[in-house]
């Protein structure tokens, strides 16, 4: 089999060794990859640190062009990378296309707001002491951003570090996840078409032990994690100088409020705790169901879960494919068995072949089992009773994390009062957590995060406000 190179400041290259990447369904190798030699991350580090002031000053109009040439490349070879995709992570082609279609719009979108990135004039005549003055606000970059990726979203999680990092003119190295890194590496030829300069993107194929030295490394004055609290927390205590931006996890929640639309949100429910196999943040975790509409909306919640096909993810029906490993799959297992030996009954699934769990639904989960408090990260969804939209509300914010909450209810006053009183970087109303696009703000309170991405978002947070002001103006 070829071995994929990697991308070392723009080129194409090889180090010492390899590493094979495999198919979460039944083990079979996907492809391998060159892994780069201490040497070559430091060489990459160097072009990245040389590159930053060219990449800050560079016409808006090549960013623009790059990343618009990005997005139609992405959507000429969609099917071929959406085929990579299920490959190597498993999630069904159904959602791999899905995927393939948001990193298009994330780089449109990229090319869009870097041409609209043109900082702000302020009057400062507002005293008479400052007669004549003029501010100019712009944003300039902190510097090369280390994006270190996760394995749920190979593209787009990737494409919401490097867009913005290109749009605004910041050099960008991306460490991705070792189960998932070939589709980046195949976004690195893509990358390699434009004119940015070199130095301008790598991606660096390397062990996770070995991202701590380009954490460390300050040269490197941005990170930006999307992966694991522990992870996240464990960086930002590692580098606390620096500005890391952390996109972690979640145990989201929906409530369904008793003026629902109930066959919505049992669909809905049921589809999005279940689609790659659970493995996103926003996966509905939580159920919050208020009493009067309980028992009815279970009685719709449990077919719709039933009727999910789960399978082979290149098989075009398949909606729920294998976890990311066997072991995955082998962490979940442990946790449902654990909720039941506690109380909890299971409704629906719960069984694991190899790497593939069934869609499975609990209830009576004590508050304390790690299905209710932890972030499953699988195909487990607990459905619990409240009493009132004010308790339901506050089983929501019963949670170490506050990512995105959803609220299935068709009261304006109950959506804005939703607003005001979740936890959460996102609130959904009349659709579950899951729901993202990719232009708005998108991150956590409390345990889920620091900093938001979403284009603007995340352009604004890879860069500090810088002020110019001019003197002597006749306003
Ligand atoms: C995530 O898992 O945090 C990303 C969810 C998404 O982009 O839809």
């Amino acid at each position: 089999m070829d071995v994929r190179t990697f991308w070392l400041a723009g080129r194409p290259a090889t180090g010492d060794t390899e590493l094979i990447v495999t198919n979460p369904l039944d083990g079979r190798e996907v492809g391998r990859h060159s892994v780069p030699t201490d040497a070559q991350v430091e060489e990459a580090v160097a072009a990245a640190a040389q590159v930053a002031g060219q990449a800050a000053a560079l016409p808006v109009h090549v960013r623009a062009e790059a990343l618009a040439h990005v997005s139609r490349r992405l959507a000429e070879r969609a099917e071929e990378i959406a085929r990579l995709i299920t490959a190597e992570n498993g999630k069904p082609i159904l959602w791999a296309r899905g995927e393939v279609g948001r990193a298009v719009a994330t780089f449109r979108f990229a090319a869009e707001e870097t041409r609209r990135w043109s900082g702000e004039v302020q009057r400062l005549d507002t005293e008479p002491a400052a007669a004549g003055r003029l501010a100019y606000v712009s944003r300039v970059p902190y510097g090369p951003v280390l994006a270190i990726t996760p394995f749920n979203f190979p593209l787009n999680l990737v494409a919401h570090k490097v867009a913005p990092a290109i749009a605004v003119g910041a050099p960008v190295i991306v460490k991705p996840a070792p189960a998932t890194p070939l589709t980046s590496l195949l976004l690195g030829e893509i990358l390699a078409e434009t004119d940015l300069p070199a130095g301008m993107f790598s991606i660096l194929p390397v062990e996770n032990e070995r991202a701590g030295a380009l954490v460390e490394d300050p040269r490197l004055p941005v990170v930006s994690f999307t992966g694991s609290a522990p992870v996240g927390y464990a960086i930002a205590d590692q580098v606390p100088r620096k500005h890391v931006t952390l996109e972690l996890g979640g145990n989201a929640a929906a409530v369904v409020l008793a003026d629902a639309d109930l066959d919505w949100a049992a669909t809905r429910v049921a589809l999005y705790s279940n689609y790659q196999a659970g493995q996103s943040c926003i996966a509905v975790q939580r159920v919050i169901v208020e009493e009067p509409v309980y028992d009815a909306f279970v009685e719709r919640l449990l077919p719709a879960v039933g009727a999910l096909v789960t399978g082979d993810p290149a098989d075009e029906k398949t909606q729920v494919g294998p976890l990311v490993s066997e072991a995955a799959a082998e962490r979940v297992e442990q946790w449902i068995k654990e909720a039941v030996e506690s109380g909890a009954r299971v409704l629906a699934g719960g069984v694991r072949e190899g790497a593939t769990i069934t869609p499975t639904v609990l209830t009576d989960v004590p508050a304390d089992a790690k299905v209710a408090r932890e972030e499953v990260f699988g195909p487990v969804m607990i459905v619990q009773r409240a009493a009132s939209m004010d308790e339901a509300y506050a089983m929501v914010n019963d949670s170490a994390y506050g990512l995105q909450a959803g609220v299935f209810t068709r009261s304006l006053d109950a959506a804005f009062r939703a607003n005001r009183e979740l936890e959460v970087g996102g609130v959904i109303i009349g659709d579950v957590p899951s729901y993202r696009a990719d232009q708005m703000p998108y991150g956590g309170v409390k345990d889920s995060g620091i900093g938001r991405e979403g284009l603007g978002s995340a352009m604004r947070d890879l860069t500090y406000e810088k002020v110019m002001v001019i003197t002597g103006l006749t306003l």
